[in-house]
């Protein structure tokens, strides 16, 4: 491309699509990058002062390069049409229904955006997966591209997004990895050295640029996914024992940690992972499994989602069996809905599910978030919970749960005259809130259900409140009351 200015195509302006195109921008500026949806409303949010998603150091950097070489555009097929490489970015949700429902990814979005390159192409381009896509997705856009191509010239390559939400401008700005793979063609290894060359060793050092076939690209964010997820998993089983034994789950982390071989990040217990991802991509993993033939392989991935739905109802049951087997009308304040802090996504967040348990015993709840807005909440608790083992659709929560749930837009708001707390998020804000005040405007007794081990027990416990925190030793108070799960 050296003697022209490169131009790239994103196709989606989601939480990938849009921060890693941003700087890309700011990092290449002789490249021009112009980022597409069809929503006109979220590619509207991104041409305004309010951009779509939350993300700290996000607006500084498309403040500096909006207008300048990057644009979001809702002209998918002009853009397209003119790009040298193209990023897809679309959405790959679970299947709801039909072969490999609950499991398999569902490409709808993905096979559409392909036959939508093949029609408007006119010159070779190089069609580069951003989503997580099931492995081998790269030979059937190949097949939708070439079998389509008049006479054009399509590379695929595959270069899956390690960024994690809430800190992706720095993970994008100095990744662990970036990988691409690519086919071991002359063509394909040209490709996968434009990529390199033209995009990312801008600001990325060539040590961690790594360069594989394209089946090992794709399996690698499907397993690195899988091994994240399986730590926490593996910290909150760990968690459980805890609490019966009497163990402190923050010091046996930290112990197993210290083994350079183990490692110390991604240790937290927690009440359960959420995001996009994890869940995603594990099911993903199980079907692939499955469908060659590898059930065995298959299940054991699948124990890391199972141990994560029984660490959110086992924080349910906590709840419940602490405050005298019953929160029928009791207010139970919820501070933090997201799926984690510093974003305001709540896809999969383990909020969802410890609502609905509480909505389910009848509890008032009260919902504080600071970066998610009410509609978004009452969406995701009007929606019915997708069972992935007995894929069909749970009865929605009914509309009488809508009187039993209010959202607002502070702490103490939502703690007044609360009989319990549950901490879901781990907000900094919430490690310095008044607890004394939040305590003096409580019923009593009054209950802390830490699900993201943010507050020290011991000091919330000489104001007075009765505190459960995850994997942590228990009060005399919780020991006398029902096993749990
Ligand atoms: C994840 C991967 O980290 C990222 O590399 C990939 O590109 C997308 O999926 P993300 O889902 O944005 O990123 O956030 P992450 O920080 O991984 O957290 C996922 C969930 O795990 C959150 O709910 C978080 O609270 C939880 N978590 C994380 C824990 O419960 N304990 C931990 O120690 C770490
Ligand atoms: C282990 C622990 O490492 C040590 O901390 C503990 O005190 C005792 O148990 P050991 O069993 O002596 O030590 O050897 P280790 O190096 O851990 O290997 C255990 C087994 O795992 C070996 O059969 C080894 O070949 C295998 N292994 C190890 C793998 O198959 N793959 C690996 O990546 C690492
Ligand atoms: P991710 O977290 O993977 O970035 P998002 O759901 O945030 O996922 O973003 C995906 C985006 O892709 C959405 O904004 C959606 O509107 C967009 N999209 C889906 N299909 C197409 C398509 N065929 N053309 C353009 N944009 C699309």
């Amino acid at each position: 491309f050296s003697q022209k200015m490169v131009k790239i195509c994103c196709i989606g302006a989601g939480y990938v699509g849009g921060p890693t195109m941003a700087v890309i921008a700011l990092k290449c500026p002789a490249i021009e990058v112009v980022v597409v949806d069809i929503s006109k409303p979220r590619i509207d949010a991104w041409n305004s002062d309010q951009l779509p998603i939350y993300e700290p150091g996000l607006d500084e950097v498309v403040k500096e390069c909006r207008g300048r070489n990057l644009f979001f555009s809702t002209d998918v097929e002009k853009h397209v049409a003119e790009a040298d490489i193209i990023f897809v970015s679309v959405n790959t949700p679970t299947k709801t229904r039909g072969l490999g429902a609950g499991k398999a990814a569902d490409l709808t979005y993905w096979e559409s955006a392909a036959r939508m390159i093949a029609d408007v192409s006119k010159s070779d381009k190089i069609v580069v997966e951003k989503s997580t896509v099931p492995v081998k997705t790269a030979e059937a856009i190949e097949k939708i591209l070439t079998h389509n191509s008049k006479g054009i010239n399509y590379q695929i390559l595959s270069n899956p997004e390690f960024l994690a939400e809430g800190t992706a401008i720095k993970d994008l700005f100095k990744p662990d990895r970036v990988l691409i793979g690519g086919r071991e063609t002359p063509e394909g290894k040209k490709a996968v050295q434009a990529l390199k060359e033209e995009v990312y060793a801008h600001w990325v050092p060539e040590d961690r640029i790594i360069t594989t076939n394209l089946w090992s690209a794709e399996l690698s964010k499907l397993a690195a996914n899988a091994f994240l997820a399986q730590r926490i998993s593996s910290v909150n089983a760990i968690s459980a024992l805890c609490e019966a034994t009497g163990a402190n789950v923050s010091e046996v982390a930290y112990a197993v940690g210290k083994d350079t071989r183990i490692g110390p990040k991604f240790l937290n217990a927690s009440v359960g992972f959420g995001g996009s991802c994890f869940q995603k991509d594990i099911l993903n993993l199980v079907y692939i499994c499955e469908c060659n033939g590898l059930p065995e392989v298959a299940n054991y991935w699948k124990q890391v989602i199972k141990i994560n739905d029984y660490q959110k109802s086992r924080f349910v049951n906590r709840v419940v069996s602490s405050m005298f087997n019953t929160v029928s009308g009791k207010k139970i304040a919820i501070l933090g809905f997201a799926f984690k802090k510093d974003t305001g996504d709540t896809r999969e967040t383990p909020a969802i599910d410890v609502c609905h348990g509480l909505l389910g015993d009848k509890a008032q709840i009260s919902i504080y978030d600071p970066q998610v807005t009410e509609d978004q909440i009452q969406r995701d608790l009007s929606m019915g919970k997708f069972d992935w083992d007995h894929p069909r659709h749970l009865q929605p929560t009914s509309p009488t749960a809508f009187k039993q749930v209010s959202v607002v837009w502070d702490a103490y708001e939502a703690t007044k005259g609360a009989h319990g707390l549950c901490i879901l998020t781990e907000w900094d804000e919430f490690k310095t809130l008044d607890y004394q005040r939040i305590f003096d405007n409580m019923q009593k007794p009054a209950f802390v259900f830490d699900g993201r081990n943010v507050v020290d027990p011991e000091k919330l416990r000489e104001i007075g409140f009765i505190v459960y925190s995850i994997g942590k030793p228990l009060d005399a108070w919780l020991k006398d009351m029902p096993a749990v799960a």
